[in-house]
């Protein structure tokens, strides 16, 4: 079975959380839960409660192990997968959750089994068929919707936002850095869910200089974008003879 995060996307965030740490003189403690995406990686939920008995133990665990990052790799490892909170339906690699007020939220995640790049140009009309479906299901399955929402550093690639209309995208704003969240931390993988060593690099370099916690995010390549925008402009937009320039479909 594939593992969508490797140890070194742990090990990253630790040494992010030490420096934060360093730097915030908050306790350690405080800082996994508010400054790692690790909360969510133990598919504890959204509440960052830190009287959860998975993160006790977790905390309880990291008071006497020896390698810090491998327990917490290793609970990781040990821990069910938890799809996002209030989701409706998945389709390949796209996913849609109730965000309440007649709103939609779409996730982004690696499902194919091949080896090649998700976001490729061989994969492109595989996308966009998982993106038909999955507005075809949401306006049948929920016709109150009204609205789509997106948070992500993906919205800064060409090679995804060709995947959107254009009024999408122009809604894009950036949003303030959830130090906790994917949408931040998922752009130092790769598509194996190994992390990229240029970028990896860079964000320690740019990490060691900062010293005042107003210049965390700016040690992140990307600040992640939200977007929000009707659901009407998705309207016919997947339809077969929209687009037909693309190279046949990787599956
Ligand atoms: C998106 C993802 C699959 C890309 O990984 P990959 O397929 O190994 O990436 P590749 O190196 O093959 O790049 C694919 C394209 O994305 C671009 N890209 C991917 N990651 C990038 C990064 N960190 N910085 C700049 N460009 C990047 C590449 O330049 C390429 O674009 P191009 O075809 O126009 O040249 C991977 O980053 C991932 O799974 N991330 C986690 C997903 C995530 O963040 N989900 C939560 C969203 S809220």
């Amino acid at each position: 079975m594939r593992v969508p995060y490797s140890r070194a996307f742990f090990e990253l965030q630790w040494r992010f959380a030490e420096h934060v740490t360093a730097i915030s003189g908050m306790p350690l403690d405080r800082v996994l839960l508010h400054y790692t995406n690790f909360y969510i990686r133990f598919g504890l939920g959204r509440e960052y409660d830190a009287t959860h008995s998975v993160w006790r133990m977790y905390l309880d665990g990291l008071a006497i192990a020896t390698d810090p990052v491998d327990w917490t790799w290793r609970l990781f490892l040990a821990r069910p997968s938890v799809p996002p909170p209030s989701l409706v339906a998945t389709f390949g690699c796209f996913s849609y959750a109730d965000a309440g007020d007649d709103c939609m939220r779409l996730h982004f995640a690696n499902a194919q089994s091949c080896e090649c790049s998700p976001l490729s140009g061989a994969c492109f009309g595989a996308r966009r068929a998982e993106l038909r479906a999955l507005f075809a299901h949401a306006r049948q399955t929920h016709p109150s919707i009204q609205r789509v929402l997106g948070t992500s550093w993906l919205y800064h690639l060409p090679a995804y936002r060709r995947l959107f209309p254009m009024g999408y995208l122009e809604t894009a704003r950036e949003s303030s850095s959830r130090f906790r969240n994917m949408p931040l931390w998922g752009q130092f993988l790769d598509r194996h869910g190994d992390v990229r060593p240029g970028i990896r690099q860079q964000f320690l370099e740019r990490l060691a200089r900062v010293s005042d916690m107003r210049d965390l995010a700016r040690c992140f390549p990307f600040t992640p974008l939200a977007v929000d925008a009707p659901v009407a402009l998705f309207d016919g937009f997947y339809d077969e003879n929209s687009h037909s320039s693309f190279a046949p479909d990787c599956r």
